[in-house]
C-alpha cells in the first residue's frame, strides 16, 4: 500500500466541487458519492449533462468504479492565446479553469488515479490519468464507463459506428432516446432547453476511439472501439486517456468555430515551418466517371504522359499540386480484393516517377503521392520506411493515403480502423511522414481529435461521406450537416469542385456555384479541385476563377448563419491578407440569406459574387449561375439567393 494512500485511508465522505468557466456560465460539478465518481454540467444554472458516472472495468482486476475517496484537489486558472500555423483560425483561446482531483480506493488494492477537468466558456473536458502503482503497471481496459447523461428528449445528429464503410454514412436526426446502436463522435445534440452540444474527444493516442451508445440505464456512455481480442486497450502506466470533450454553444452556428479540441492538444513536436497547405488537381475523377482506370491497361490513368499533361494543366490553372492515383503495382483486377500485395515503391511500366518528379519540379508543381493500402496494414507497414523514402528522394512532399475496406489487417488479424491498434498505425505514418518532411491527407482515416496541432504535417483527412459517393448516395442536405458534425473534428478532403455535374455515370446533387462554395464551407489544409482540367478550362473558366483564388489557409473564420442539415453560411479571412471569402450552401430548399458585412475593415472592398441563377436547381438546372462585381463596404448588408441544392461564393478584396 502506498504511504500517502494509507494516511488518508480513514477519511471518508462525499465531495462536491464546482469547476466554473472563466465567464461563469458553465459549471462542471465533480461529485464523489458513497465512493463512486460522477460529474454533472450546468450552463446558466440549467442542467445540460446530468449525474454521469466515471470509471473503468479492467481485465482481471476489480472494477475501477467504487470505494474511492479524494486525497486532495488542485484548482488553477489558465489563459493563453495559441497561434496555429495553418487552419481556419490563426489564433485560438485556451482559457479555462482546471481542477485536478487525486483519488484513491479506500480498500485493497488502494489504487490511485487522477481526474483532470478543464472548464472553458464553450466546453467542458476531462481525462483520466492513471499512475503506475505497485500492483498495477500494465493494464487491459475491458470497458470505459464514462457517461454523458443528457436528456433523452434531446435531438441528436448521428452516423452509425462499427459499420463496413467506417465514417462514410449519411447523417440522421433522431432523439437521443432513439440511439439504438453505437454512433461516432462528434455526436452533436440539441437539448430541450435549447443548448447545442457536441460530444467528442481530443488527443486520441494509443487507445481505442470513443463511440457513444445508450446504456441499460438509458444514459449515453462511451463505447470504446474494441480490439479483436475483445478488450478496449492494452496500456502501460502512466497513462492519460484522450480528453472527453463536450463542446457547448447557444446556437448551432456557434458550435462550428469551437476550437477547444486543438487547445487540448500539445504544441507542435518539432519544427514544422516547412509545412504548407496545398490546392491540387489530380488523376482521380476520370477514374470515377469511367474514362480512365487505376489498373494498367489501355485506359490507364497514371501514365507519365497523362501526368505531364496534368502538370501542364495545373500550371495553366494556377493550382500548385497534382495527385496521381494508380501509379503503382497492385491495382490489377479487383483492387479492393487483391490489394494485399500492393507495392508502394514499384511503379507500373508506363509511369516513371523520377521523370514525372523532375518535370513537376521544373514547372514548380508539387506532386501528391498516393498510397492505397486497401486496409492491408501489415503489407504497408513492412514497406513504410522504403515507401516514404521513395517519395522523399523524388521531392514529393505530400501523400494521400487510403484504407479502403471494412477492417484493417494488422498483425495477421482483422481489426477496426478505429481500434487502439489502428490509432497507433495512423500515428506511425504521421510521425514517419513528419521525419521525412511529408504532409498527409488520410482517406478512411481515424477521426480527427486535434492532433494536427502537435503534428501540423497532418494536413487533412477524409473521414466522412465525400463526393466519391455522388451519383445517388448524397443529397444536398449532407454538406449542410457536415459543418455541425464531422467538421467539428477538423478539416476534410471532400474532393470539391466537380463541375461536370450531369455526367451520365455520376450525376451530382449540386449546382455549379455550390461546388465553388465548398472550398469555403468545407475547410481542408489539402484542398482538391477534383474535376478533370479540361472541364475547368473549356467549360467553366469563369467559376473556376474562384477556385483559383480561394486560399487554403485562413486568418479568421466567422460563422454567419445556419441550421443543422439545412444551410450554412460562413466568412473567412485569408491568412495575412485583407481579403475575405464568404460562402454558403443549402439543402433541397432554395433560400435567401441576409448577410451583414460588419466583419470587414472600414473602406471599400471589391466583391466578386458567384450565385445560382433564379432558375437554377440541383436536379433540373444545375449550371444556372451569375457572376457579378460590385464595390461594397462594411456598413452594407444584402440578401443572397441559394437555389435548391445550391450555394454561393463571394470574394472580397480591400481596395
Ligand atoms: C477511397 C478514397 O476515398 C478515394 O479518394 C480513392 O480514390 C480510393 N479509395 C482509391 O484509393
Ligand atoms: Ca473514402
Amino acid at each position: 500500500m502506498l504511504k500517502w494512500a494509507r494516511l488518508f485511508k480513514k477519511k471518508s465522505g462525499d465531495v462536491e466541487r464546482d469547476v466554473i468557466s472563466p465567464n461563469s456560465r458553465n459549471v462542471c460539478k465533480f461529485i464523489l458519492k458513497n465512493g463512486e465518481i460522477f460529474y454533472k454540467i450546468l450552463r446558466d444554472d440549467k442542467v445540460i449533462v446530468d449525474m454521469s458516472r466515471l470509471g473503468f472495468l479492467i481485465c482481471g482486476e476489480e472494477p475501477f468504479l467504487r470505494n474511492f475517496r479524494m486525497i486532495r484537489s488542485v484548482t488553477r486558472k489558465h489563459e493563453e492565446t495559441i497561434e496555429l500555423p495553418w487552419g481556419e483560425d490563426r489564433y485560438i483561446n485556451n482559457n479555462y479553469k482546471e481542477s485536478i482531483f487525486y483519488l484513491t480506493e479506500n480498500v485493497e488494492p488502494y489504487r490511485i488515479f487522477t481526474l483532470r477537468f478543464r472548464v472553458f466558456d464553450n466546453a467542458v473536458a476531462f481525462r483520466y490519468e492513471i499512475q503506475p502503482q505497485p500492483k498495477f503497471q500494465q493494464i487491459s481496459i475491458a470497458d470505459e464507463l464514462t457517461e454523458f447523461n443528457v436528456n433523452l428528449n434531446s435531438t441528436a445528429w448521428k452516423i452509425p459506428a462499427f459499420q463496413p464503410d467506417r465514417y462514410e454514412y449519411n447523417y440522421e436526426k433522431t432523439s437521443v432516446f432513439d440511439i439504438k446502436h453505437s454512433v461516432h463522435t462528434p455526436l452533436t445534440i440539441k437539448t430541450p432547453n435549447g443548448y447545442y452540444m457536441s460530444i467528442h474527444e481530443a488527443a486520441l493516442y494509443n487507445y481505442g476511439s470513443m463511440t457513444i451508445k445508450l446504456n441499460n440505464e438509458k444514459r449515453l456512455q462511451s463505447d470504446i472501439t474494441p480490439l479483436s481480442d475483445g478488450t478496449k486497450a492494452h496500456i502501460g502506466l502512466p497513462f492519460e486517456t484522450p480528453w472527453r470533450l463536450i463542446m457547448i454553444s447557444d446556437s448551432a452556428i456557434g458550435l462550428t468555430t469551437n476550437r477547444t479540441m486543438y487547445a487540448l492538444n500539445d504544441p507542435p513536436r518539432g519544427d514544422f515551418s516547412w509545412v504548407k497547405t496545398l490546392k491540387f488537381i489530380g488523376i482521380w475523377w476520370a477514374m470515377y466517371v469511367g474514362e480512365w482506370t487505376w489498373a494498367p491497361g489501355e485506359r490507364h490513368g497514371a501514365t507519365t504522359t497523362h501526368a505531364k499533361e496534368y502538370i501542364d494543366a495545373a500550371v495553366r490553372l494556377g493550382i500548385s499540386g497534382v495527385l496521381f492515383e494508380g501509379w503503382n503495382d497492385g491495382w490489377e483486377g479487383d483492387w479492393l480484393e487483391n490489394g494485399i500485395n500492393n507495392s508502394f515503391t514499384k511503379s507500373t511500366p508506363d509511369f516513371d516517377l523520377p521523370e514525372v518528379a523532375r518535370y513537376a519540379k521544373a514547372k514548380n508543381i508539387e506532386i501528391v503521392g498516393h498510397h492505397e493500402t486497401v486496409g492491408f496494414v501489415d503489407n504497408y507497414e513492412k514497406q513504410l520506411e522504403d515507401a516514404y523514402n521513395f517519395y522523399a528522394v523524388n521531392n514529393v512532399h505530400y501523400i494521400k493515403t487510403g484504407y479502403a475496406g471494412s477492417q484493417i489487417l494488422i498483425n495477421g488479424r482483422r481489426e477496426y480502423h478505429h481500434s487502439q491498434i489502428g490509432v497507433n498505425h495512423y500515428q506511425k505514418t504521421v510521425e514517419l511522414a513528419a521525419k521525412k518532411h511529408i504532409c498527409l491527407d488520410i482517406h478512411e482515416p481515424i477521426k480527427g481529435t486535434g492532433i494536427e496541432r502537435t503534428w501540423p504535417n497532418l494536413l487533412s483527412r477524409e473521414g466522412a461521406r465525400g463526393q466519391e459517393y455522388e451519383g445517388g448516395a448524397i443529397s444536398p442536405s449532407h454538406a449542410c450537416f457536415l459543418p455541425y458534425t464531422r467538421l467539428l473534428s477538423g478539416g476534410m478532403d471532400y474532393t470539391n469542385g466537380i463541375f461536370d455535374i450531369t455526367n451520365s455515370i455520376k450525376h451530382i446533387s449540386t449546382t455549379v456555384t455550390r461546388q465553388a462554395a465548398y472550398f469555403i464551407t468545407i475547410y481542408s489544409g489539402m484542398a482538391m479541385a477534383a474535376d478533370r482540367p479540361h472541364i475547368y478550362e473549356e467549360r467553366f473558366p469563369d467559376i473556376f476563377k474562384f477556385i483559383q483564388d480561394v486560399p487554403t489557409n485562413f486568418e479568421k473564420t466567422i460563422p454567419l448563419a445556419g441550421e443543422i442539415g439545412e444551410y450554412y453560411v460562413v466568412a473567412r479571412q485569408a491568412r495575412n491578407q485583407n481579403e475575405w471569402y464568404v460562402a454558403g450552401v443549402t439543402d433541397e430548399n432554395a433560400r435567401r440569406v441576409h448577410i451583414a458585412l460588419s466583419f470587414l475593415d472600414s473602406g471599400a472592398y471589391k466583391a466578386e459574387i458567384y450565385t445560382d441563377s433564379d432558375d437554377a436547381h440541383y436536379r433540373d438546372n444545375p449550371f444556372g449561375h451569375n457572376i457579378s462585381e460590385k464595390h461594397i463596404s462594411k456598413n452594407e448588408s444584402f440578401d443572397i439567393y441559394m437555389a435548391a441544392g445550391g450555394g454561393f461564393a463571394i470574394k472580397l478584396v480591400k481596395l
